[in-house]
């Protein structure tokens, strides 16, 4: 039974149970009207307390059904019903009530919070608004401003913060459930309190409105959602409950069908199925007490800073005293800027410091579980490091790479138990970005890859499995997207549009500011290695502006100019005229078609990646994009867009 209903004499206990989270699907949404019916017609009750079984009271609306047109009974009238009922309906809300979940306590006339519980309106990460009620009776509860926190700026609040706000009328000493009826029998004793959506509401005026909606749309960043949820709410304050209402059952549906919202979907599914491959199900991973990190710099500190902020203990090692300072050093200014900007507490990043042991040589690894190398990207130096911690370390320890474009069965060749070796790349500054490639060999065994998703999971990051290839899956589409704006540029396309087109799409910078930033001597220096090789690389315009001095930001100029101290590109004639030999003659291009052609030749290096085995899923190459390259998330990653075109022809 989804809905349930026993009787503690006079006050009914109703029960949703509807695993994992109590989703307010269509079975649910019946049977809330079924005991509704059968509530209303008995003559022996007085009230209903209402209840979620399991871990918390309910997650929200299901979104699995907002794929396919709404269906009967809708949110909003079921609601409506319980909000008018004859029995007055009491919330018992434990854990959390989130989105559709809060609408449903706000339909009842009392909410009583056990002392953990957690209230949000999250709609807006899903590119939505609150569709039952939320914009319209959460104001009428705690007011316009703390209710806006919640609807479009995504404030979750405390059962304390709760209570003090208005929003539930009290915090549960004992058992949520209990305490319920026994709230609901001293309030049966006093006169009821109006519906909530019946009571009164102030209005904070224009000026309130415009602020907030001046605020709001500055950190929606092209999201729809949160700003329609202002609108909705301010029609509600300042016409009533019933405009409001049908001005937020509109939008809801609007959004709800909008790419934005199709974008924010998928990727929330994707999120949830990439820690949990089916192929290991049942596999347990390495237990972890200790994970040493070799190499303290950018890449090695950042890893190590992610490991102890999920409060594993690290050994950093480094191959002299001086280069283990200056790792240790970065380290702790992570944990230091962290602390500065409020992100943990001082004393918190004192103890994540000292958390970490440093070690000089790789002796001081013996006692890890698993080893991450994170050193120079150089195959002589990443096997002369693993072929001294195979001797080192524990047989079953787990031995991991992070090398980023080097072929991991070079790297691990001919080494002693070849099972517990895999690749795990991280993505810079590792303790930020949320993306992980994890790259078995063919022999990695089942319980290391395990300890590969196991890992990445207790960090908080987004894991996702790439076969070996050269770029793994996210260099390779980046590549793939960089040749195909320098195809345009030889087209006659100007860096600088490309770059406005892909910014105007939602990207951070477009592919060349993001060479500015990166420098372009890196990738300089392989083609020319390539070259006295004696392959056949032809000159590139990054070729041409290294040549020239210009290697990025980093000296004050590469396809940009930019001003000491100042990041801000400027538009260079110099690095207009060094690339012009390479350049086809100028022609403009609209800025929707640059996007259309960087987005196919990114979406059909995925599909080869696909082809070749590479990755699992479309969705994976989207999680790809999205945490480890910018791509931005309100359009769902490249291989979602593309079929999302597709299909509308
Ligand atoms: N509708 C449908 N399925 C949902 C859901 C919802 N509102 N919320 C969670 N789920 C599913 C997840 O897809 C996952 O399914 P799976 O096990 O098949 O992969 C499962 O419930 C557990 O979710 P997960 O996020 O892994 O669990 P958690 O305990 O870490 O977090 C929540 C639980 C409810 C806090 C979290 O899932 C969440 O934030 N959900 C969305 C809330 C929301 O946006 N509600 C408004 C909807 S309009």
């Amino acid at each position: 039974m989804t809905v349930s209903l026993s009787r503690h004499g006079d006050i009914a206990l109703v029960r949703l149970d509807n695993p994992p989270v109590n989703a307010l699907g269509r079975a649910v949404r019946e049977g809330l009207l079924a005991v509704l019916a059968e509530t209303e017609a008995d003559l022996s009750l007085r009230a209903v307390v209402l209840a979620g079984a399991g871990k918390l009271f309910v997650g929200g609306a299901d979104i699995a059904e907002f794929d396919a047109p709404p269906q009967p009974p809708h949110l909003p009238e079921v609601l409506a019903r319980i909000e008018a009922a004859r029995l007055p309906w009491i919330a018992a809300l434990h854990g959390q009530a989130l989105g559709g979940g809060l609408e449903l306590a706000l339909a009842c006339r009392f909410r009583v919070a056990a002392a953990g519980a957690r209230f949000a309106l999250p709609e807006v990460n899903l590119g939505l608004i609150p569709g039952a009620g939320g914009t319209q009776r959460l104001p009428r509860l705690i007011g316009a401003g703390a209710a806006l926190e919640m609807a479009a700026e995504r404030r979750m609040v405390s059962a304390d913060e709760a209570l003090a706000l208005g929003l539930v009328d009290h915090v549960a000493a004992g058992q949520v459930e209990e305490d319920a009826v026994a709230f609901a029998r001293a309030a049966l004793d006093r006169p009821l309190p109006a519906p909530v959506g019946a009571r009164p509401v102030a209005d904070p005026g224009a000026a309130f409105w415009q602020e907030a909606a001046a605020r709001i749309a500055k950190a929606a960043k092209g999201q729809a959602a949160p700003l329609a949820a202002l609108e909705v709410m301010r029609i509600g304050v300042e016409r009533g409950f019933a405009a409001g209402s049908t001005a937020e059952r509109a939008r809801f549906l609007a959004l709800r069908d909008s790419d934005e919202a199709a974008a924010l979907r998928h990727l929330f599914f994707a999120e949830r199925a990439a820690p949990r491959p089916a192929a290991l199900r049942g596999v347990a991973p390495v237990a972890l007490s200790a994970v040493g990190v070799v190499g303290g710099g950018t890449m090695g500190a950042g890893i190590a800073a992610a490991l102890r902020n999920a409060g594993l203990p690290v050994v950093l090692s480094e191959r002299d005293p001086a280069a283990l300072e200056r790792g240790l050093a970065t380290l702790r200014g992570i944990f230091d800027a962290a602390a500065k900007r409020g992100l943990t507490t001082p004393e918190e990043a004192a103890a994540r410091m000292a958390g970490v042991t440093g070690t000089v040589g790789l002796h001081g690894l013996a006692g890890c579980d698993l080893v991450i190398e994170a050193v120079f990207e150089d195959l002589a130096v990443k096997r002369e490091v693993f072929g001294a911690l195979a001797t080192i370390c524990a047989p079953g320890a787990v031995l991991a790479t992070n090398t980023s474009y080097i072929d991991p069965r070079l790297i691990f060749d001919g080494l002693a138990g070849p099972d517990r070796c895999i690749g795990l790349h991280f993505f810079s500054p590792a303790q930020v970005m949320k993306l992980v490639e994890i790259i078995p060999l063919p022999d990695t065994s089942a319980t290391v890859l395990a300890t590969g998703f196991d890992l990445a999971a207790r960090l908080g990051k987004v894991p996702v499995q790439s076969g070996i290839c050269d770029g793994f899956i996210g260099n390779r589409i980046l590549r793939r997207y960089r040749a195909e704006a320098e195809a345009m540029l030889r087209d006659g396309v100007a860096h600088w549009a490309i770059d406005a087109a892909m910014r105007g799409f939602g990207y951070a910078m477009g592919p060349f500011e993001m060479q500015d930033l990166a420098g372009l001597d890196i990738s300089f220096l392989h083609r020319e290695a390539a070259r006295a090789r004696g392959e056949a690389v032809p000159e590139t315009p990054g070729d041409l502006l290294v040549r020239a001095g210009r290697k990025g930001q980093k000296t004050g100029g590469g396809w940009y100019d930019y001003a000491p101290g100042d990041r801000t590109p400027r538009l260079s004639d110099k690095a207009a005229r060094i690339v012009a030999p390479l350049a086809g003659p100028a022609r403009d291009m609209a800025e929707g078609d640059i996007v259309a052609r960087l987005i196919a030749a990114m979406a059909a290096e995925g599909q080869a990646i696909l082809d070749e085995g590479i990755a699992a899923s479309p969705q994976d190459i989207d999680l790809v994009e999205v945490h480890g390259y910018g791509f931005p998330r309100i359009k769902g990653g490249p291989m979602f867009l593309t079929a999302r075109q597709a299909t509308r022809g």
